[in-house]
Order: structure tokens, then C-alpha cells, then sequence
């Protein structure tokens, strides 16, 4: 593996299947009270610009089970905040830590900081990439599918940080992705043209939910307008009655079909509360498979192995 973790597009499928290998071992050990303190001594700092529940609590949670000491530190409220060049606070922040997670903007940011840092950098969500989301969703289609080659899966809505994940993600680990978003709104052209690259699984984009969803084995969608993007009024127009997770469209995919949703939800437009309740075990599960996704990462790039 690399120094850091900074987008799915720079993992091998070797890669991902160790980092969800040892999650699954986490998930167990910290369901069996077993130990795996490997990061006793060390400290992660997180940097925040834009908001979080589950990135947060998640990844302080989990360096806190495996022995070691988180530190959050906000975009606003730091020297970042006013402005001192990033390339410096990775310089700093490799003299007093071991690793850095951050949450910002853009991905040149993330991949400046891991460029300049001397310790592991991990992506907790940019405009461009959500990996560390996209891990644990992963994660929860293998524990409930036992599989994800051969399986289809399907993202309904805006081509944004989770679309170009899971089309990454999925497509690296031998699943056929469709997806259908509006014009205007499609993943971003280096996940396309790498979706292209793929010979040993099927990749669709297309404007049409039905279409998209046909045979689906796992379903998912995300917010139409993400952190950052201002345009509520003109997306909720691009989108509204058409990318939509409901009833009516789940009847289209396979039977006994999942859904995902990274969550936070906005039911009533991106998915009916319907489909959210009748599915809320499997969404809930991909929420704490999080915590032990994370935890593989950190232990991979962090911990005493
Ligand atoms: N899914 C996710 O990343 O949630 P938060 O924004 O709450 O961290
Ligand atoms: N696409 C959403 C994901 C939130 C976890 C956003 O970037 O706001």
C-alpha cells in the first residue's frame, strides 16, 4: 500500500480486499472484546473544513479503541483558517503526529498536504473523492452479498465525491456500475475516463433511473446538492421527480436488492422515507462499518504491524 490514502483510483484491488480483510478482523475483535491497541502512542490529527458527525466521532472512536489519541482541529479556527499555505501545516504537523485525516474542498489540498507530510494522510471527504465512506459501504456489501464481483450496483443522482468513488470502488473490485444523473451533473471526467480502462467489469452512465437500475443488486444514491455546492434551487430543479430512490423504482431491481446511503439523508428527495425505513438496518450498518473500515486504514498506515 501507499503512504497515504487519498483517492480509490490510487488502490490496487489487492489493496482494497486487504483493507476490508482487516476490517472485518476489527469489526470482530471489537465485537469480542479483543485487543488491538497498534496504535498505542500515536496521534492522528483531523482537520475539519466543512461539517461531519460520522467522520468524526468514527475516526476519534477509533483511534481511541486501538490505543491511541485523536485531535480535531477546525479549518475555521486554526492558522489554516487565516490562510498559512498547507504545504507548511503538513511540515509542522509531521514533527508532532502520525498521521493527519482532513476534510476539505479540493483534492489538490489533500494531495499538497500528503505531498509535503512525512506521515499518512487520509482523504474524510473532498469534492472529488469520499473513500473511506466508499470502503465501508464496500465493507457492508461483502458482510450481507458474501461477494462483490458479479454483483451490479447502482448510484441514482449527482456524479459527485460518492459517485466517483463507488464507480472506482466497485468497478476495482469486479462489480458492473451503472449510474444515472442529470446532464450537466455527470462524475468527473478522470473517474470516466478510467471507468473506460476497465475490461474485466461493465460500467454505464446514463440519464435514466429505470434504466440504471434494471437488475440492481445493491442501490444507491446521495444529497443532490453536497457540502459546498450553492446552487440548492437550480439542482433540486435538475433533479426533483426523476432521481429519486422510491418504491416504484426499487420494484425494478433484483429482488432482495440493498440500499446504501452515506447519510446525512434528505428524505422526500433523494430517497422516500419509505424506501430509507424499509432499508435503515442495511444504512445503519454501512454508518458503524465506518468505524471499522477506518480502523483497517488506520492500522495499515499507522499501527504496529
Ligand atoms: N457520511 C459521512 O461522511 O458523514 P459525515 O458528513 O457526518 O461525516
Ligand atoms: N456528497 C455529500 C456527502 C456527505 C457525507 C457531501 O459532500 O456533502
Amino acid at each position: 500500500m501507499k503512504k497515504d490514502l487519498l483517492k480509490l483510483l490510487d488502490l490496487t484491488r489487492e489493496d482494497i480486499t486487504k483493507i476490508l480483510d482487516v476490517a472485518d478482523q476489527m469489526k470482530y475483535n471489537q465485537k469480542h472484546g479483543l485487543p488491538h491497541d497498534c496504535l498505542k502512542g500515536k496521534t492522528l490529527a483531523m482537520i475539519f473544513e466543512k461539517n461531519s458527525t460520522r467522520t468524526r466521532v468514527s475516526f476519534e472512536v477509533g483511534v481511541y479503541q486501538m490505543g491511541g489519541h485523536a485531535l480535531f482541529l477546525s479549518g475555521k479556527e486554526s492558522q489554516i483558517g487565516r490562510g498559512e499555505p498547507i504545504a507548511d501545516t503538513a511540515r509542522v504537523l509531521s514533527r508532532y503526529c502520525d498521521g493527519i485525516m482532513i476534510r476539505t474542498y479540493a483534492q489538490a489540498e489533500v494531495e499538497e498536504l500528503a505531498k509535503y507530510a512525512t506521515i499518512p494522510v487520509i482523504n474524510g471527504l473532498t469534492d472529488f473523492a469520499h473513500p473511506c465512506q466508499v470502503l465501508a459501504d464496500l465493507m457492508t456489501v461483502r458482510e450481507k452479498m458474501t461477494r462483490l464481483e458479479g454483483l451490479k450496483l447502482c448510484f441514482i443522482g449527482d456524479g459527485n465525491n460518492m459517485a466517483n468513488s463507488l464507480i472506482v470502488g466497485g468497478l476495482k473490485c469486479g462489480m458492473d456500475v451503472s449510474v444515472a444523473c442529470p446532464e450537466g451533473y455527470d462524475p468527473d471526467p478522470r473517474v470516466l475516463d478510467f471507468a473506460k480502462s476497465v475490461t474485466d467489469a461493465k460500467f454505464t452512465l446514463c440519464r435514466d433511473p429505470e434504466e440504471a437500475i434494471a437488475d440492481a443488486d445493491v442501490v444507491i444514491t446521495d444529497v443532490w446538492a453536497s457540502m459546498g455546492q450553492e446552487e440548492a434551487q437550480k439542482r433540486r430543479m435538475a433533479f426533483e421527480g426523476v432521481y429519486q430512490v422510491n418504491d416504484t423504482l426499487m420494484k425494478l431491481a433484483h429482488p432482495g436488492a440493498m440500499v446504501q446511503h452515506c447519510l446525512p439523508a434528505h428524505r422526500g428527495e433523494e430517497i422516500t422515507a419509505e424506501v430509507f425505513e424499509a432499508h435503515a438496518d442495511e444504512i445503519f450498518e454501512e454508518a458503524e462499518n465506518r468505524l471499522h473500515a477506518q480502523k483497517a486504514v488506520l492500522s495499515l498506515l499507522m499501527g504496529e504491524n
